[in-house]
C-alpha cells in the first residue's frame, strides 16, 4: 500500500487514537500468566500486539476477542504454559520477541522465535547476554533471530546494569527473575517506560523501584484483572502535529496515556512552542492519563535536550517532521539507538525530509535539520510505520502531494490512520501499491 497525502488544513475535532502498543503487549503476556481471567479493554487490534496474541495461544492459552478492542485472557498460572508445536511469529514486533523470549527463558520446553524481514535484522544480543548469565540458553543467528529458547533451565537471579537505555531489555530481565530463584534487580542510567513494573505490582507482584534499580523475587504468582488500556501518546503524536502545523486547528485527543517515562514528546514540542495543555487528569488502571488538546502553533528550533530521549524514543521521527516546520535549526543528539529500530529511523527520516526539499546533517547519533517547506514528491517509508506515518504528516502541509511508498506496516501499530486523519479533514488515501 501506499499514502498520497494532499496539502490542506486540518480543522477542529474531538478525536481518540489506537490503544497504547506497550500496555497491550503487557496485558496478553501477563494475563497469560497470571492465574484467574485477565479483562482488556482499549486493547490496540494492531499486528504487533496480535503477533503476541497468537503466541500466546499456541502455548495453550486461552482468549476470547468480544470485539476489536476488548478481550479476555483465561490465565494459566506462572507455570501453565504448553509447549507450542510450530515456531512462534512475532512479525515485526522487537517488543513481542525481546520480552517473550525473557518469558520463555524460564518455562520447561523449548521455542524457537521467528520475525519478518526487519525484526530478523535487529540486535538480540542486547537480551541474550544478560538471560544467558541468569542460565537461559539461546541460540541466534549472530545475535539476530530467529531465536531458539532452550525449556528446562534453572534459572538464577541475577543484578543487571543495563547498558543501554532499554525498557525491553529491562522487561525481558525481569520476566525471567519471575522464573528465577531469588532476587534479580536492575538498574538503569536512563529512565524507561516502566509499564511492566506498573502492570506487574497491578496483578500483585512485589516490585521495588528505588532510584533507578528495579527488583523482582523469583516465584511470585500474578493475579488476573483488568486492565483497561489508554490511547497510545505515541500515536497520538502524529495527530498532536498534525494539528500544530496547520494553519488553524484545535484538536482534543482523548484518553491519552501520559506515563511520565513516556511524555518526552510533549517537553519537546512544549520547548519549541507548541500550544499544548492537558484535561481530565486520571487514572486507569495503574497508568496516568489525560484528554490533550493542541491548537496550531509557530514551532522554533531548538537543541533538543539528551536526557529526554528515553522518555520520547518512538516519537524522534515526527519531531523531525517538526523541526522541519519549525523557525531555524534543531539539533538532535544521543539518539543512536534509533538506528536498531524497525528501520534506520535517522537514515530513513533524513533521506524522506531531503526529498521534500529540507536541509537535513546527519551524524551517527543524531541530526541538525533546518526548518523550511516541504515540497512534493514520493518518498520511501523503509517499511517502517513510524517513517510511513511521520511522512504523511509532513504531505498535509506541503506545497503539492506528497507519496508515501511501503506503508503496510502502518497496520503494526496504527489501523485506522488514514481514516483518523480524514475525519480532522486532511486530504489522505491509502492504494493499493
Ligand atoms: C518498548 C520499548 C522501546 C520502544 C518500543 C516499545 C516497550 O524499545 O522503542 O517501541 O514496549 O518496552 P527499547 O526498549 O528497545 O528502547
Amino acid at each position: 500500500m501506499r499514502f498520497v497525502v494532499q496539502p490542506g488544513s486540518v480543522h477542529d475535532a474531538a478525536v481518540a487514537v489506537p490503544g497504547d502498543k506497550s500496555i497491550s503487549h503487557r496485558a496478553v503476556m501477563l494475563g497469560s500468566i497470571a492465574t484467574g481471567t485477565t479483562d482488556v479493554s482499549g486493547f490496540l487490534n494492531g499486528e504487533d500486539c496480535l503477533a503476541t496474541l497468537a503466541a500466546m495461544s499456541a502455548m495453550g492459552v486461552e482468549t476470547e476477542q468480544h470485539d476489536a478492542t476488548t478481550l479476555t485472557i483465561h490465565g494459566v498460572g506462572l507455570h501453565g504454559l504448553q509447549a507450542p508445536t510450530t515456531d512462534l511469529d512475532m512479525g515485526n514486533s522487537g517488543t513481542a520477541m525481546r520480552l517473550m523470549t525473557g518469558l520463555l527463558a524460564g518455562q520447561s520446553f523449548d521455542t524457537r522465535l521467528v520475525g519478518d524481514d526487519s525484526l530478523t535484522s535487529r540486535p538480540m544480543q542486547r537480551i541474550i547476554t544478560p538471560l544467558e548469565s541468569m542460565g537461559a540458553a539461546i541460540g541466534s543467528r549472530d545475535g539476530r533471530p530467529p531465536l531458539e529458547v532452550q525449556g528446562g533451565r534453572a534459572l538464577q537471579a541475577i543484578h543487571y546494569d543495563l547498558p543501554m537505555a532499554s525498557a525491553q531489555v529491562k522487561s525481558a530481565v525481569l520476566l525471567a527473575g519471575l522464573y528465577a530463584d531469588g532476587t534479580t534487580s536492575v538498574s538503569e542510567s536512563a529512565v524507561t517506560r516502566d509499564h511492566t513494573e506498573r502492570m506487574l505490582k497491578a496483578m500483585g507482584v512485589h516490585v521495588s523501584s528505588t532510584s533507578g534499580r528495579i527488583a523482582v523475587e523469583g516465584g511470585q504468582e500474578l493475579t488476573g484483572g483488568r486492565v483497561d488500556v489508554p490511547g497510545d501518546l505515541s500515536s497520538a503524536a502524529f495527530v498532536l502535529l498534525a494539528a500544530c502545523i496547520s494553519e488553524s486547528a484545535d484538536i482534543v485527543v482523548r484518553n491519552v496515556g501520559i506515563n511520565p517515562t513516556r511524555t518526552g514528546v510533549i517537553d519537546i514540542l512544549r520547548a519549541m512552542g507548541a500550544n499544548l495543555e492537558m484535561t481530565n487528569t486520571g487514572e486507569r488502571s495503574g497508568e496516568p492519563v489525560a484528554d490533550i488538546r493542541v491548537r496550531s502553533s509557530q514551532l522554533s528550533g531548538i537543541e533538543v535536550d539528551p536526557a529526554l530521549v528515553s522518555l520520547a524514543i518512538d516519537e524522534f521521527p515526527v519531531l523531525f517532521v517538526a523541526a522541519a516546520c519549525a523557525d531555524g535549526v534543531t539539533r538532535f543528539s544521543g539518539i543512536e539507538e534509533l538506528r536498531v529500530k524497525e528501520s534506520d529511523r535517522i537514515g530513513a527520516m533524513a533521506a524522506g525530509l531531503r526529498e521534500l526539499g529540507i536541509r537535513v546533517e546527519e551524524s551517527e547519533d543524531g541530526a541538525v535539520v533546518h526548518g523550511g517547506k516541504f515540497g512534493g514528491g514520493t518518498v520511501q517509508s523503509f517499511g517502517d510505520h513510524r517513517i510511513a506515518m511521520s511522512l504523511a504528516i509532513a504531505g498535509t502541509v506541503a506545497e503539492s502531494a506528497v507519496t508515501v511508498l511501503d506503508t503496510d506496516a502502518v497496520a503494526t501499530s496504527f489501523p485506522g490512520f488514514t481514516g483518523l486523519l480524514g475525519s480532522m479533514g486532511a486530504g489522505i488515501e491509502e492504494i493499493s501499491a
